[in-house]
């Protein structure tokens, strides 16, 4: 059976470079691997109040693509040394919603920035902020694209030579890591 990735994305910027990262992705897939983008831009900012009404639409989409998924690919934009509000607020979204459809399955960073250290800071401080969500990030390979403007084509391509393993490496890492979790927690998997 394939497995279902559901990509997550921090810049809402049509020409986002971690945007397009996620669609060459998409492109570079293992055989197995079907990857699904997650829509963060009619999410709401976080309020407790809207969420003592009802969970809004957008985010109650998001969490059942969530559900659906065996795992996540996240790539964040640095924004002054942290990851983007955008992702943060759905990440706080979606750590409320009670089914927890995260917990247990295996995440794999990336993150493309037009700075020399690819968003490094902000991996790391993404990091720190999935504990709560209780996944299993993927330690290595790390990826980092730094001078994105540099290693994307016009057209939105990944022609970077050594940006394009680093991704094959990333997804046949998180391929693995999932059919991995998937043998010894079946159960937790499926819930
Ligand atoms: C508010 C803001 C803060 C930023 N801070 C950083 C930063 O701390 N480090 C960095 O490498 N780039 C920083 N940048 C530049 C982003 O890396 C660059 O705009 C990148 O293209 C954003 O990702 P995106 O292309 O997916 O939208 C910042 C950009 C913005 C808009």
């Amino acid at each position: 059976m394939s497995i279902r990735v559901l990509a997550i994305g921090g810049s809402l910027r049509k020409e986002s470079y971690n945007q397009q990262l996620i669609r060459q992705a998409q492109r570079q897939a293992p055989q197995d691997v079907v990857i699904e983008l997650a829509d963060l831009s009619d999410v709401p900012l976080y309020n407790g109040d809207i969420q003592a009404e009802g969970f809004p639409a957008s985010v109650l989409r998001i969490a059942e693509q969530a559900a659906q998924a065996d795992a996540f690919l996240i790539a964040t934009p640095e924004y002054n040394y942290s990851i983007s509000g955008v992702l943060k607020n759905a990440i706080d979204w979606l750590s409320r919603v009670p089914s927890a459809p995260f917990q247990g399955k295996p995440v794999a960073l990336a993150s493309a920035s037009m700075g020399g250290l690819g968003g490094a800071r902000a991996q790391y401080h993404l990091r720190q902020v999935l504990i709560y969500m209780d996944v299993h990030v993927l330690n290595k390979p790390e990826l980092f694209i730094s001078t994105a403007h540099e290693k994307f084509s016009a057209e939105g391509e990944l022609t970077d030579v050594a940006s394009r393993a680093g991704l094959d490496a990333l997804l046949a890492a998180l391929a693995v890591q999932t059919r991995r979790l998937q043998a010894s927690e079946p159960a937790a998997q499926a819930a």
